[in-house]
């Protein structure tokens, strides 16, 4: 394998990805879906598969008409008909793929196809000889690929290669096999086959044991050229291999894999968040590379080391996926060190006695709190306890008839009762609704999500905001035996903070 060895980034987000549960997008989405991929700098983007509806016919149409320097492939069965659907849709391509799949293990030839071997032979090379008529850039995928007897996998392979299959995917459809031998198959294969030398080997792994990723990999240490994978792992069951980990794992690890991607990794990040909106499924906070904890440290020794040197709780730098910097999350687990760092970036160099009372009002703090932010940090060091605000006091959501109603009673910062009620078009909408009447605070609302916490009669609900309010974003978190509750506090938790961090403004303002 030489130094500048490239690996072939081949992104099935829009087809693959978009067949997991709840994540299917319409053409105008895929195309802004395929633009950003196009930036990110994969070289082959899969946009649908033509025969199976009109809107994936109409992305990959769309599609094709705008993107015209990377490869745009589109998938279909060996069937004539599915043949035609892609070639018609890929006319408008300037770089075509066409790519052509057929079952090959025991369990798809009995069951699915009701095949014999010689069948699956002959007619994975008429299809993929049909499919060359059209175009010249040819994928063939052997579905179940690592789960097929190995010497019939490689005549199957040899026939697509004699009838000009240009690239060769081996997929592990069921994510079932091992990185050793995952690595093992592409290395016989590609010493076996005939007319190997010729053709890109590309691997296409997915995830229901895990090992999505580390079976791609192996599959590259095998001499494959070529990974399919998608943004977010999202895919079929447990998903496909997760592009953003797969490229930094070649990045970070260069000198032990000897090869790597075009991608601009700076974009990784902007490209999971986009795809995460477009298909409202949220990123797993502590998912590599792309999740909100991948780079943010709350213990207290790690964060006193990352102080000394990023180095020793850091193999990449944030900004080079495309985060900001990494995160000093102050929590219960922080230390001294940490706070002491915090508090001299907002101007406040504590030393000794003094900053032993500051972190004294932190770590009682941190008991109510799960996170504490610059605003909660100012107010320590005023000798405010932070904790005053609006509380809840009563709520009752009712959502009979056409539209839901909330009444909400909350007791104001210098503890006056205030009564407010809203409709809405849910009861969470008209509880928010009342809130923000109740508190005049207008939090813009962008993602809403309630899980439970702990087991049997201890579970509770726990709600978790994200919020866009005076051009800044916040987070806020509320828990509680009811949901809707749970949901009322995570807004009354962001909603102080916005009037924490509106009186210095407008004390400044004054003077
Ligand atoms: O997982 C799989 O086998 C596939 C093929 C159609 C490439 O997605
Ligand atoms: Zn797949």
């Amino acid at each position: 394998m030489s130094a500048t060895d490239h690996i072939r980034i081949f992104d099935t987000t829009l087809r693959d990805g978009e067949q997991s549960p709840g994540c299917s997008m319409s053409p105008q989405q895929k195309a802004v879906m395929a633009r950003a991929l196009a930036e990110l700098g994969v070289d082959i983007i899969e946009t649908g598969f033509p025969a199976s509806s009109l809107s994936d016919r109409e992305a990959a149409a769309l599609i094709a008409r705008e993107l015209r320097e990377t490869t745009l492939c589109v998938l279909s069965r060996c069937l004539p008909g599915d043949i035609e659907a892609s070639a018609r849709v890929l006319q408008a391509a300037a770089k075509p793929r066409l790519h052509v799949f057929l079952s090959t293990s025991p369990l798809h030839r009995e069951h699915k196809l009701r095949m014999s071997k010689d069948e699956v032979l002959e007619t994975t090379a008429r299809n993929v000889a049909y499919a060359r008529s059209f175009v010249d850039d040819v994928e063939f995928s052997t579905e179940d690929g690592t789960r097929t007897e190995e010497d019939f996998l490689a005549e199957v392979i040899g026939a697509a290669i004699a009838a000009g299959a240009t690239t060769v995917n081996v997929p592990d459809t069921l994510g079932y096999t091992t990185p050793a031998e995952m690595r093992g198959l592409f290395q016989r294969l590609i010493a076996g086959v005939p007319g190997a030398e010729g053709v890109v080997f590309s691997a296409h792994c997915h995830n229901d044991l895990g090992m999505a990723v580390a079976n791609s990999l192996a599959a590259i240490e095998g001499g494959a050229r070529q990974v399919e994978c998608t943004i977010n792992g999202i895919g079929e069951r447990a998903g496909n291999c997760a592009m953003e980990e797969l490229v930094m794992a070649l990045k970070v690890r260069g000198a032990y894999f000897e090869a790597d991607t075009r991608i601009d990794t700076r974009r990784l990040v902007p490209t999971s968040q986009l795809l995460s909106r477009l298909v409202g499924m949220p990123v797993q906070r502590n998912k590599a590379i792309v999740g909100a904890n991948a780079f943010a440290h709350e213990s207290g020794i790690h964060q006193h080391g990352m102080l000394r040197h990023r180095g020793t709780y850091e193999i990449m730098n944030p900004e080079d996926v495309g985060w900001p910097s990494s995160q000093m999350v102050l929590g219960r687990h922080s230390g001294r060190a940490a706070v002491a760092h915090r508090l001299r970036a907002l101007g406040h160099p504590l030393e000794n006695e003094a900053l032993d009372r500051v972190f004294a009002d932190f770590k009682s703090l941190c008991e109510t709190q799960r996170v504490v932010d610059d605003v909660d940090l100012q107010r320590l060091m005023q000798g405010d306890r932070v904790g005053d605000g609006y509380r809840l006091a009563s709520m009752t959501v009712s959502d009979r008839g056409q539209r839901a109603s909330a009444q909400i009673e909350l007791s104001d910062p210098d503890g006056l009762r205030i009564i407010e009620s809203a409709l809405g078009d849910g009861p969470v909408d008209a509880l928010f609704a009342a809130l923000a009447a109740a508190t005049d605070v207008d939090l813009k609302l962008e993602s809403y999500q309630v899980h439970s916490v702990g087991i049997g009669n201890d579970a509770r609900g726990e709600a978790n905001l994200s919020v866009r309010c005076d051009e800044a974003e916040y987070q806020g978190t509320g828990t509680s035996k009811d949901i809707i509750e749970a949901s009322a506090l995570a807004w009354l938790d962001i909603a102080n903070r916005v009037l924490r961090t509106r009186q210095p403004q407008r004390m400044s303002a004054m003077a």
